[in-house]
């Protein structure tokens, strides 16, 4: 006998298979009981009839609760009106462990008993939906840089050189040479790694000890990072929006069921097509104080401001040229206004907000070490990279894109917790 995953059932449609998985739900109408059996790539109903089965197999379903372990066999059959849609008729049941008092229930539970149950609540087919989306997700991009020529450079997780800001670093001693610190950025490595590749990328986990407490921020983030030679701040807009649209388009094709499924709505992500918006700075902190926003110029844009402005504009919109006190010392000085930096961020629709954040990187040495110490950053420690200023130094651009933050915009989500496995926040090291 065959034994196969739910995923590929249609290929055995008459033939007895075996299953191996958990019951997901129960029901009962007298002569016929269903186990709803999910397995890991999907569910099915597993039909249960009296009159076909040995006493002992069909009394067997009374003890069955949800989460119970079971390895099912029986005949697959298509629905007879439903096409794509399988059941199967119930042949053997073998029950592997049977689940006492598993907590989470068909009653309604608080966000916060649930994020407790992390571990368990990954199986409920609402996270479950996620993380199959985040997991199309993260293959676009990698085929997005993969099929464009980038070369994929993974980035150092402990770092001695302070990557973005010394406010949000998570530290440790590291033998006898002194702090590490864990990464924030993969940035400073890929700007080496461009000067020997051209065009290269990294994915992987960063983190940030913020204290701050909202649907955004987590203390551990992926994030996805570019890095190009002789790219400048237009081209740099360039790539992001081309990556966005290609990713965008791949997981509307992928995971419509699953988006649907989710609730989401999917005219905002078909909408998500090139040109994107793209503003200055002066012009978003105008429109957010003529919005009834006190933000001041020179500040950064916070989260509310964010929200106001996509609302504003059906696509993503690139606000660019940012004050240089509001963001990170390696960014390039804008030659048409001192006071601020070629940089933008991508601001995702629907009031989801920065979801890029990217820049032309300083590539004159002076500036540079300038910056680093009105930034109160060790100079000492950037001596390599510096050499990138000193040794061949070319005009160069990248971006770093959440990970969290475009999952949760792409499913529709309220808060970032829900879009990773275990999330780390300020509250928030269990499970
Ligand atoms: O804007 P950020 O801080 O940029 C950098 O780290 C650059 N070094 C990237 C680069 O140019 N290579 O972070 C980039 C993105 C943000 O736009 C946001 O989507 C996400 O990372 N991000 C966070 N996501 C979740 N929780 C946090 N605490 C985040 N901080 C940043
Ligand atoms: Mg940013």
């Amino acid at each position: 006998m065959v034994e196969c995953y739910i995923e590929d059932i249609g290929q055995y449609v008459g033939q007895e298979v075996k299953l191996k998985g958990w019951v997901y739900n129960l029901r009962s109408s007298g002569k016929i009981r269903f186990i709803v059996f999910r397995d890991g790539t999907g569910t099915i109903q597993v039909v249960m009839v009296k009159s076909e089965l040995p006493e002992e197999v069909f009394e067997q379903h009374k003890e069955l609760t949800q989460e119970s372990s079971i390895i099912v066999t029986g005949i697959v059959s298509e629905h007879p009106r439903q096409k794509g849609t399988y059941e199967l008729q119930l042949t053997d049941l073998e029950i592997v462990q049977i689940c006492e008092d598993y907590p989470i229930t068909k009653k309604e539970h608080t966000t916060g008993f649930l994020m407790g149950h992390r571990h368990l609540w990954l199986r409920s087919s609402r996270q479950y939906k996620i993380m199959r989306i985040r997991n199309e997700i993260l293959m676009a991009f990698r085929q997005y840089f993969y099929e464009n020529g980038f070369i994929l450079i993974d980035t150092p997780l402990l770092t001695g050189s302070i990557g973005e800001t010394a406010a949000t670093l998570f530290e440790t001693q590291y033998f006898d040479l002194g702090k590490a610190y864990l990464a924030q950025t993969g940035q400073l490595y890929l700007e080496a790694a461009c000067m020997a590749h051209g065009k290269v990328y990294c994915l992987g986990p960063t983190f940030r000890a913020e204290k701050s407490k909202t649907r955004r921020h987590l203390t551990e983030f992926w994030m996805l990072e570019a890095e190009v030679a002789y790219l400048e701040h237009e081209g740099n807009l360039d790539l992001q929006e081309d990556m966005v649209c290609c990713v965008v388009s791949r997981v509307l094709e992928n995971c419509t069921d699953q988006l649907e499924e989710l609730g989401r709505d999917l005219a905002p992500l078909r909408n998500v097509q090139k040109p994107f918006y793209r503003i200055d700075y002066n012009e978003a902190v105008e429109k957010l104080q003529a919005a009834g926003s006190n933000i001041e110029w020179g500040h950064d844009l916070g989260g509310e401001d964010e929200t106001i402005l996509t609302n504003m504009y059906d696509r993503p919109v690139f606000v660019s040229n940012y004050p240089r006190e509001a963001k990170a010392f390696y960014m390039k000085r804008n030659p048409d206004d001192p006071r601020t930096v070629l940089c933008a961020d991508l601001l995702a629709p629907e009031g989801y907000g920065e979801i890029i954040g990217g820049s032309q990187r300083e590539d004159n040495y002076d500036y540079l070490v300038e910056e680093i110490k009105r930034n109160d950053l060790p100079l000492d420690v950037y001596g390599w990279y510096l050499d990138l200023r000193k040794y061949g130094s070319v005009p160069h651009s990248g971006f770093g894109l959440g990970i969290e933050r475009t999952v949760g915009w792409i499913c529709g989500l309220p808060h970032v917790r829900e879009t990773i496995p275990f999330a780390r926040m300020l509250y928030k090291l269990y499970p």
